[in-house]
């Protein structure tokens, strides 16, 4: 199936507000979708959820930043956490999180624009005896130095 153009979410996105729109808690199912839908919250359908639904914008953000599950902007087809908790942090995970800035040409919490990656820091991964320690969706990548970085990506 071809990839649905932006406009023809959006009209898939009033379709799932029409089906919540009479239930109460419309808002998190609401979301959900939206999330599944556009694979993040476009601020636009956030604009028609929220005059749909009659709750403020406001609201709809606090929502949406609280839960990780949702994301503002888009995200790539793979995800580079970096762990910047005190186990990497202290051997340097800073500098593997800036030879990934640099490679990708993007900073921490951005997508590339071809949209293939998205970078960020995280909190303790929990393998810290492997520190420091990144992952690519669900690869894990440890001990390393920032010189790894470029095979790593010519991975994907
Ligand atoms: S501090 Fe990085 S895995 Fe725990």
């Amino acid at each position: 199936m071809a990839e649905m153009t932006f406009k023809e979410k959006m009209d898939k996105l009033d379709h799932i507000i029409n089906e919540h729109k009479q239930k109460p808690g419309a808002l998190m199912p609401v979301l959900n979708d939206t999330q599944e839908l556009f694979g993040y919250l476009p601020e636009e359908a956030q604009k028609r959820i929220s005059e749909e639904l009659n709750i403020p914008m406001a609201e709809i953000f606090g929502v949406a930043t609280f839960y990780s599950r949702f994301t503002l902007k888009p995200r790539g087809k793979f995800t580079i956490s970096v762990c910047m908790g005190t186990a990497c942090y202290v051997k340097d995970a800073q500098g593997v999180l800036d030879r990934l800035k640099k490679e990708l040409n993007v900073e921490a919490g951005d997508t590339t624009t071809d949209g293939k990656f998205t970078l960020e820091a995280t909190r303790c991964l929990g393998c810290c005896g492997l520190a420091p320690v990144i992952t690519v969706n669900e690869d894990v990548y440890g001990k390393l130095v920032p010189d790894d970085v470029p095979d790593i990506l010519s991975k994907y």
